[in-house]
């Protein structure tokens, strides 16, 4: 049997579980064409929830889901929602060209197919068109296809338009206005960024529900992990706990455990050294990481994975031999550079595994 626990990539269908509350709220928005603003904290996830979505909404809705994460302009963006829109044509491939001939009026489109897994890609010629015809067009399309379906369009790692120097924003609320069967997802991880685009005096402002998305809820992992592992209450919250609640690192253990420890009750010390195992794995490039920082840098990151509570005590300052304005000043940099992020004036490592590493390795 392959391992029932997923951690790279969507985990979908029979190895997602869990997320029915946030399910049942976000199926009553698509069902009026609402739209919805999906943020957490990184490997919460988002994106695997936005595909169980789109799954369970396959047959009845069109569904077209776009990642963001590596645009680098304007176009880039619009390059990538016009892929996705083709893409939300089935068939075979004479009746996907006489549809995309039919929603694309200006735009024509390069297909190949991959021989090994059959999936074809496609690449719109875009010569000669300015961004705003690119959009005219996205658009112009996705409304001709909400005319048969309800449409259910994401946009994943959404807060990379505040990167660009362009109002993609205020373009997207002119569309979103027209009364279409469309619902809109906009998903992120970078909490400021993502969550500034839909505050008050923004473009998007009240444009859409808002979710923070949490962990899995326990009793949800305690069911499912229960269908494969000898396990209990109290050690699925032990796990919770040290993953802070972090969805791929717990599933990350658990997928360890199953391959280790199957048939065997699992205790918080087989849990202790499957994360030994991953911080193993991941020690050089973190310490690759790590090594790019500048000495203060690394007193920083040093105080902020150590429990300290107050970490402009003199004492903290004393022992690690920093002034409090170097330490102010090396916490933005490493907030600048994603490493660290602020949450109700607390300082904390998004990533979980980093956090545990710094804890671990260096703090000992
Ligand atoms: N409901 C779930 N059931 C089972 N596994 C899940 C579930 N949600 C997430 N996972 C696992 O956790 C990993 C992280 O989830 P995902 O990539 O969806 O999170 P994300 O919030 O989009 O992360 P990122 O911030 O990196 O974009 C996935 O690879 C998946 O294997
Ligand atoms: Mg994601």
């Amino acid at each position: 049997m392959i391992n029932p626990f997923h951690y790279e990539g969507f985990a979908l269908e029979e190895q997602f579980y869990g997320r029915n509350v946030e399910l049942v709220k976000i199926q009553k928005l698509v069902d009026n064409s609402n739209n919805l603003l999906l943020y957490s904290k990184r490997r919460m996830g988002k994106s695997s929830l936005i595909k169980e979505l789109m799954h369970r909404n396959g047959d009845q809705c069109y569904t077209i889901y776009c990642d963001i994460f590596d645009i680098a302009s304007k176009e880039e963006f619009a390059s990538i929602l016009l892929k996705s829109l083709a893409k939300a044509h089935h068939g075979d491939l004479k009746t996907i060209i006489s549809n995309l001939k039919k929603y694309f009026k200006r735009i024509t489109f390069g297909i190949s197919v991959d021989p090994n897994t059959a999936e074809i890609s496609y690449t719109p010629r875009l010569e000669g068109l300015s961004f705003e015809e690119m959009m005219e067009e996205f658009f112009e399309g996705l409304f001709l296809l909400s005319k048969e379906k309800r449409v259910i369009l994401a946009i994943d790692e959404f807060q990379q338009i505040t990167l660009l120097d362009t109002k993609i924003d205020a373009l997207l609320r002119k569309y979103m206005q027209e009364p279409y069967n469309v619902s809109y997802i906009f998903a992120g991880s970078k909490r400021h960024s993502i969550t500034s685009l839909f505050t008050y005096s923004a473009p998007l402002y009240e444009m859409a529900t808002h979710m923070e998305l949490g962990g899995l809820d326990s009793s949800s992992i305690l069911a499912y992990a229960s269908k494969y592992l000898s396990i209990n209450e109290a050690t699925v919250e032990y796990l919770i706990a040290l993953c802070d609640h972090e969805t791929k690192l717990m599933q990350h253990i658990f997928h360890i455990l199953y391959n280790t420890h199957k048939d065997a009750t699992i205790t918080p010390v087989m849990i202790d050294n499957a994360l030994e195992e991953i911080l193993g794995d991941k020690s050089s490039s973190y310490t690759l990481l790590y090594d790019t920082f500048s000495l203060t840098q690394k007193k920083a990151f040093k105080i902020i994975t150590s429990d300290i509570e107050n970490i402009y005590s003199l004492d903290t300052l004393k022992t690690y031999n920093i002034q409090k304005a170097s330490l102010a000043s090396a916490l933005k940099q490493l907030y600048m550079k994603e490493i660290i992020d602020k949450e109700k004036d607390r300082w904390f490592v998004p990533d979980r595994t980093l956090e545990l590493w710094g804890k671990r390795m260096l703090n000992r």
